[in-house]
């Protein structure tokens, strides 16, 4: 039977462990625990999400609330807070968009879900033009692979072990996280190959650094595309949100190899776009345009669900299918929320801010945390940082009981957050995070590890 089977997390931290057990115990309130009891008797349990390790009752900007008064500063918020909880002018437009029109069947089209569309066009780089809409993010994967498929006539596609990309068939297909594809999960969607991923901290080819690895996961990746003949799609995350940034020239190969090999690339920025990395796309860092480009989470400003797969303008090659057939295709709702998130992400310069505070933090924590005897790695861009717990830093290796320790440390010092690939602190808070608020929160996190050496 599946449930025997011990599966490592790898997308987020245990919702079964005994640190888990404990801290629940010790520290659920009286007005808390009789909903964490009714959430866990009501819905099927999975991993990640029921049994919960907490109840929301407020979230207001960088906030999230208890039903007993306790507050947490969020720096997770499922990559959905951007702009903050609850945006003021958010909520206006969506209150106002519900009076103006609340829903279009798919075969009227309407002003806010074109006006987004235009916008998407008018902000993505290159012949990125034209958009369908789905309601989540896995769904726009899924939309993106079959015009891959369409585009190129074949049907395999590479991905790297250890991403993921969403929870439905396709999307956990090219994914490489146990916890969506294996065991349960199977048989996946064919032709789904996949290769190591960049991760130079933990380099799968044993290199040891950029400098002299003579980027050999890039060259893997070529070499499967080669082998293979007919790849339609390299898909991946530009940055990988566990977060790993890719090493200089990465893409830049992949891109080529894809060209000379007949596949497209397709990037998936559902956490990493609009501005989380100090660019709007990750993948501007690179200098590297996507012949597909997958967002989703925040552009919905963390109170709708939209997301949207942008293709090149020759891509649309489908017209007589339906590739993204979704009730709320053009939902004018959703769509308006998205456009209002979008001018609020420009107007209060939040890509930039985003940079200015990621190098900050990034600073601040290097600077505090400089010998820190179980701190390995401290990485990332923009305010998508991680910084990864070891029992040694000689052997490196992962300190997932340290991390799971000053997880609960922090958030019982009111700063909650995920803990990536089993001992990664991931850090990642809305771009519109005022510094008095960010020091605080570098100031928990920084205490938190130097008390678990
Ligand atoms: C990189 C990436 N792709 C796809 C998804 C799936 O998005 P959704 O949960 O909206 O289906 C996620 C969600 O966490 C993600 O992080």
């Amino acid at each position: 039977m599946a449930g025997l089977i011990p599966i490592v997390h790898t997308e987020g931290e245990s919702n079964t462990s005994a640190a888990r057990r404990d801290w629940l115990a010790k520290s659920i309130g009286p007005n808390s625990a009789p909903l964490l009891q009714r959430d866990s008797d009501a819905f099927l349990h999975q991993s990640l999400s029921t049994p919960c390790a907490a109840t929301i009752a407020r979230a207001e900007g960088i906030w999230i609330e208890d039903l007993d008064g306790r507050r947490f500063m969020d720096f997770h918020g499922n990559s959905v807070h951007h702009i903050g909880y609850g945006h003021p002018r958010l909520k206006a437009a969506i209150a106002a968009q519900m009076d103006a029109l609340p829903f279009a069947p798919r075969r009227f089209t309407n002003e806010p879900a074109v006006a987004l569309a235009e916008k998407l066009a008018e902000i993505a780089p290159g012949d990125l033009g034209k958009t369908l809409f789905t309601t989540g993010g896995s769904d726009a994967v899924e939309v993106a692979l079959k015009i891959a498929r369409a585009a190129t006539g074949r049907f395999k596609t590479v991905s790297f072990w250890d991403a993921f990309h969403g929870a439905g068939m396709g999307a956990a297909s090219v994914g490489g996280e146990a916890t969506f594809r294996s065991h349960i999960a199977g048989p996946l969607v064919p032709g789904a190959e996949h290769v190591a991923p960049f991760a130079c901290y933990r380099c799968p080819y044993n290199h040891a650094g950029p400098d002299v690895c003579g980027l050999a996961c890039a060259k893997m990746v070529e070499y499967v595309l080669e082998r293979e003949g007919d790849v339609a799609a390299v898909i991946a995350e530009p940055m990988r949100a566990v977060p790993y940034v890719p090493p200089p020239g990465f893409w830049t190969a992949v891109r080529a190899a894809c060209d000379r090999h007949g596949a497209l690339l397709i990037f998936d920025e559902i956490p990493t776009g609009l501005g989380k990395t100090g660019r709007m796309f990750a993948f501007e860092h690179d200098e590297v345009i996507p012949d597909i480009a997958v967002l989703g989470k925040a552009l919905g400003g963390g109170i709708l669900p939209i997301a949207a797969c942008i293709a090149r303008r020759d891509l649309d090659v489908c017209g007589d299918f339906a590739i993204g057939h979704y009730t709320h295709e053009k939902n004018p709702v959703t769509a308006r929320a998205a456009l209002t998130t979008l001018e609020i992400i420009d107007d209060e310069n939040l890509v930039e801010r985003s940079a200015e505070l990621g190098d900050y933090a990034m600073a601040c924590l290097r600077d505090r945390l400089d010998g820190c005897a179980i701190v390995g790695d401290i990485r990332g861009r923009g305010l998508m940082i991680g910084v990864e717990i070891v029992q040694d830093r000689e052997g490196k290796t992962p300190g997932n009981a340290l991390a799971e320790g000053i997880y609960y440390a922090c958030l019982d010092a009111g700063l909650s957050f995920k803990i990536s690939q089993g001992c990664v602190l991931t850090l990642s808070p809305p771009l519109t995070i005022a510094r008095a608020d960010l020091d605080r929160a570098l100031g928990i996190v920084i205490g938190a590890i130097l008390a678990a050496v």
